[in-house]
């Protein structure tokens, strides 16, 4: 059987999720781990003892048996490391968000469609079974035109020492909405606050409009006394209400909605022009295998066969270039105009001084 050969950059708090993924897939060889930190690297020599360990990056970019590495560190690291990676010809797997701005994203993109490598971002739930099902739906046709995309990401959470709520929280929903809809949001309006004195808001609403009639709202913050993971999705047909954290039924499909009437007569008050369909719910079921092992196995097989990955770079580009308007929202108080069919410009990022090795 073809295999891939792997490395693993950052074994902190999320780089041990895709370490057990890429040793336990049968066409994966993982040959490294990386961390700065020698003993996050004595935990995964115990438990993985096949597996080198390394605190330095040039190691995995200097070994021509490598194929791919996966970027599992902070987030103002991945530009120079996946760059480096690229540039060492290798495929590239990289965490959520994929940069911290989208010049740095396009420099990415282009360098991966210059050196023919995959390069795809680990936007975990579209790989998630519940997601996946509920794409099938909407693909299917049986929410019918879509109307509104509503999502709830709120808990008593760690705040961040260098991001606010949004580039913590939002981009596992701005991905799930990118991946579900395909549709390009025209207009982002974001509020929030700050309440712990460090600038960084804790609490935030963002509100995407799109060409036609569809709106999208996001609601992220660390400062709610409870956990909440909820998403709303309405269409002229059906709505789907999606509870990730509800033991049963996460998924519940409703036959509900509105139909509107043309007027008899100009004495028809405008309540007589609304109709309700109330009709049946029903849940339906889906594949509980763990996201990040089909995920794993989607890299595996684009980099082994060259396939366009579902979240790939242009996808980690998008969700960025949402997240720099709403940033550039919440400063100015005003909404953003985005146009992401436009390439993003590109820049030559400044030097973070950021130790790879
Ligand atoms: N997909 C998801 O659901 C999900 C969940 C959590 C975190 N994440 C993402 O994963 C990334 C890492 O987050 P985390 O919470 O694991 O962070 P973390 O701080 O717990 O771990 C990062 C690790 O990277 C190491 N590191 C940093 N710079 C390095 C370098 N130059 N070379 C080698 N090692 C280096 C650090 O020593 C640390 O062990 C972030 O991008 C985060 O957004 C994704």
């Amino acid at each position: 059987m073809k295999q891939l050969t792997v490395g693993v950059v950052g074994a902190g708090y999320w780089g041990p999720n895709l370490i057990r993924n890429f040793y336990e897939n049968e066409q994966v060889e993982l040959k490294y781990v990386c961390d700065l930190l020698p003993d996050k690297l004595a935990g995964i020599a115990r438990r993985y003892p096949t597996v080198k360990t390394t605190t330095n990056y040039q190691d995995m970019l200097d070994d021509p048996a490598l194929d791919a590495i996966v970027i599992a560190t902070p987030v103002r690291t991945h530009f120079r490391l996946a760059q480096q990676a690229l540039s060492a010809n290798k495929h590239v797997l990289v965490e959520k968000p994929m940069c911290m701005s989208s010049g740095e994203c396009q420099v990415l993109v282009d360098l991966a469609d210059a050196r023919r490598r995959i390069l795809m971002v680990d936007h975990t739930f579209a790989y998630h079974g519940a997601i996946r099902r509920i794409k099938e739906v909407i693909d299917a046709g049986e929410l019918g035109e879509i109307l509104y995309f509503d999502s709830v990401r709120i808990n008593l959470g760690l705040f961040q020492s260098d991001a606010n709520v949004i580039w913590d929280l939002a981009p596992h929903d701005l991905s799930i909405m990118d991946h579900l809809l395909r549709q390009t949001p025209k207009v982002v309006h974001a509020t929030g606050a700050c309440h712990a004195g460090n600038g960084f808001e804790d609490i935030a609403y963002i509100t995407l409009t799109f060409a036609d009639n569809l709106i999208a709202h996001f609601n992220v913050s660390w400062l709610s006394p409870v956990k909440v993971r909820q998403m709303l999705i309405g269409g002229t047909k059906k709505m789907i209400a999606y509870d990730e954290l509800t033991p049963m039924e996460k998924i519940r499909i409703y036959d509900k909605g509105i139909s509107v009437t043309e007027p008899q007569s100009v004495q028809s008050s405008y309540v007589n022009l609304i109709s309700y369909r109330i009709g049946d719910m029903h849940a339906p079921v889906f594949d509980l295998t763990e996201a990040l092992k089909t995920e794993v196995a989607h890299f595996v097989d684009c980099a082994l066969h060259g396939k366009q990955p579902m979240t790939d770079g242009r996808s980690g580009l998008r969700i960025v270039r949402i997240l720099e308007a709403a940033n550039a929202s919440l400063k100015s108080g005003q909404p953003q105009e985005i146009n992401l069919e436009q390439p993003a410009p590109t820049v030559v990022p400044q030097d973070f001084g950021i130790k790879v090795g």
